[in-house]
């Protein structure tokens, strides 16, 4: 079965997008088969690997309208008509699209998934008394790991947004393992003291709606019990390879609240990864407890990266020369750049194996 992981925080813009795409790429490099799945109404993910230009307004509704085979919009308009998980799969011919690296592969999402998020969140709240809500929760999980089994993934990667619905709780609490991305600011030092408030919630309603109604920890494909990995700091300026003074202080205090705030609180209802297994895996590196990389700023490579659909680390030399349009110095530089996130993103990748091995 694929194992799944999250790429979660209520924070927008701390390149969980980015990161799906990044993981899921460098996971892929590694021989993994993986689905990364945008579960996002911004449909920024599906952007991102199609190129910006096949979703402009008029492009995404042909998009759509051509392809009748399984993408987001009628799993959400099924599973909102109460059609059930098994019977959506056999009746759908599974076609997730294809992307630049041939081990990976995107379900691309669609504006419609908001629907779907408040029917999950007022099944979750109001279901005890009402029995034909009671599916509703568990079917996106559901379908998702079917699509993701029916193709023989490894991993799939779901690309959440940045809110706490209903939508975004089953998801979560359904996964094997879930990552946060933070960038280095107050409002994501805020963000992590909400998230531990948030899972600890997430995690009693679960229980008490799979208690109430009977599910069995087996067969219901919320398991409540997803596995922090670790949290990517992004987007920092560098100064000698390290983040410069202004972002290292944002980043020491937002692991100084990771280690003292959301891992207790996770620890308490047991979702957090091994620590021994985790200091392991950190053995060897500048990183301390709890990070899994530290990335920094893409700078002009992202726009390269954007037009052509691949990550920054896996533009070729003539990429930055041809569509960046630089030469000598500058050349040199984005280049030495680009090298030095290609072999972060390898640790990256490799680490994440190594946790959820
Ligand atoms: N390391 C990085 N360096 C420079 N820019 C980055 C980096 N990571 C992400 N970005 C840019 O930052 C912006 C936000 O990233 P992204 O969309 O991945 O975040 P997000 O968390 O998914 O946002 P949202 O909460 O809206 O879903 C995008 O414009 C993206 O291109
Ligand atoms: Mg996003």
């Amino acid at each position: 079965m694929a194992k799944s992981i999250c790429l979660f925080n209520h924070k927008g813009g701390v390149s969980k997008t980015t990161t799906t795409f990044n993981l899921g790429w460098t996971l892929a490099d590694q021989g993994k088969r993986v689905l990364i799945v945008d579960l996002d109404s911004q449909c920024n993910l599906t952007g991102l690997v199609l190129g910006f230009s096949a979703i402009d307004e008029d492009q995404m509704e042909s998009f759509y309208r051509d392809r009748n085979n399984l993408t987001l919009q009628p799993i959400v308009e099924s599973l909102i008509n109460g059609v059930t998980p098994e019977s959506l799969i056999a009746s759908n011919k599974s076609n997730v699209l294809k992307t630049g690296n041939a081990n990976l592969f995107l379900l691309p999402g669609h504006l419609n998934i908001s629907d779907l998020d408040s029917q999950i969140s007022v099944a979750l709240k109001i279901a005890t008394g009402i029995p034909a809500t009671k599916n509703i929760p568990g079917a996106l999980p559901k379908v998702l790991q079917l699509i993701a089994d029916g193709i023989n993934a490894d991993y799939v990667l779901y690309d959440l947004s940045p809110n706490v619905g209903g939508l975004n709780e089953v998801m979560l609490m359904s996964s094997d393992h879930f990552i946060v991305p933070t960038s280095p600011d107050y409002f994501c030092l805020q963000a992590i003291n909400s998230l531990a408030k948030n899972i600890t919630k997430w995690h009693s309603e679960i229980r008490q709606f799979k208690e109430s109604h009977g599910f069995d920890n087996k067969m219901f494909p919320i398991k409540n019990a997803p596995i922090f990995l670790g949290a990517i700091q992004q987007r920092f300026r560098p100064r000698n390879d390290k983040p410069s003074t202004s972002f290292k202080n944002w980043i020491d205090k937002i692991r100084n609240s990771i280690n003292n705030t959301l891992v207790p609180d996770l620890q308490k209802i047991g979702c957090v990864v091994d620590r021994q297994r985790m200091e392991k895996s950190l053995s060897g590196t500048n990183l301390q407890p709890y990070d899994l990389a530290q990335i920094s700023d893409f700078n002009s490579l992202i726009a390269i990266s954007q037009q052509l659909s691949k990550p920054v680390f896996a533009l070729t030399d003539e990429d930055i020369r041809s569509v960046g349009k630089v030469f000598g110095h500058a050349e040199d530089t984005m280049i030495d750049s680009k090298n030095n996130f290609a072999h972060n993103f390898q640790a990256l990748g490799q680490r994440v194996l190594e946790l959820t091995a």
